[in-house]
């Protein structure tokens, strides 16, 4: 059975890490590949989507039929993904720092002290500002990477960053989440949750498009 018609629809979606940088040579990053992402970007296209992947830094090829924009930064995905607003769907399956360092250093940090303290500042949670914007898309997707009490977490994020739905996903664990090329996602929204997989991350890309449709059908 081939699977439902996206076209029509723009969606846009993050994916990979950001790189959050401490001075010319060094940064803060994590361990996303961009696999889960792009897979969603590339499965949307494939079903007729007009699709924008907003990319952190990855080493993936571009999958055919979508345009792809690549940034660095949570400030600078954050500014690429609210330019691509208004849409009909935002999937945020990046990994996006929750904290970047308060100032880059111009030069090479040199080693002097046995400690070096960096000061953090909080980035913009972009899903968050997405779910609220005056062209907030009709459906927003935020994910979920929890290592413990998913579900507690996962519900959470639902409220807080008043998104439609949070697909979860255990990391910190082999063949799942970060990394892999399989995953296992538990989808959840206001009155309803749904597992999905584990499966091949570009399997669950297809069902969490069937699951969207599903609920979303307009
Ligand atoms: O890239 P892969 O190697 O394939 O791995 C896939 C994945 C594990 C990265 C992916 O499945 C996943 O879980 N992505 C979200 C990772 C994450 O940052 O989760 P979180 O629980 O910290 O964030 C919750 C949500 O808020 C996410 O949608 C995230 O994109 C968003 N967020 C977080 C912080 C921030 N400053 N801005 C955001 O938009």
């Amino acid at each position: 059975m081939s699977a439902a018609s996206l076209g029509g629809r723009r969606i846009v979606v993050s994916a990979g890490p950001t790189y959050e940088d401490i001075d010319p040579v060094r940064f803060i990053g994590n361990r996303s590949s961009g696999k889960m992402g792009f897979a969603i970007a590339e499965a949307a296209a494939r079903r007729g989507a007009q699709v924008v992947l907003v990319a952190g830094p990855v080493s993936l090829p571009t999958p055919a039929g979508l345009e792809r924009v690549d940034v660095r930064s949570a400030r600078q995905m954050r500014e690429a993904v609210i330019a691509q607003l208004p849409a009909d769907v935002y999937i945020g399956a990046a990994a996006v720092a929750d904290y970047a360092p308060a100032e880059i250093a111009p030069g090479k940090i040199k080693k002097k002290d046995e400690q070096l303290t960096l000061a953090l500042v909080r980035t913009p949670d972009i899903l968050a500002e997405v779910a609220v914007h005056a062209r907030r898309p009709t459906v927003v997707v935020g994910f979920a990477a929890e290592t413990h009490d998913v579900e507690f977490y996962a519900r959470g994020k639902l409220e807080k960053k008043k998104v439609d739905m949070i697909a979860a996903n255990r990391v910190g664990v082999s063949g799942s989440g970060f990394e892999s090329d399989d995953n296992a996602l538990t989808v959840y929204w206001r009155d309803g949750a749904l597992a999905l997989g584990p499966a091949p991350k570009t399997e669950l890309a297809d069902q969490l498009l069937d699951l969207i449709l599903a609920r979303w059908p307009a």
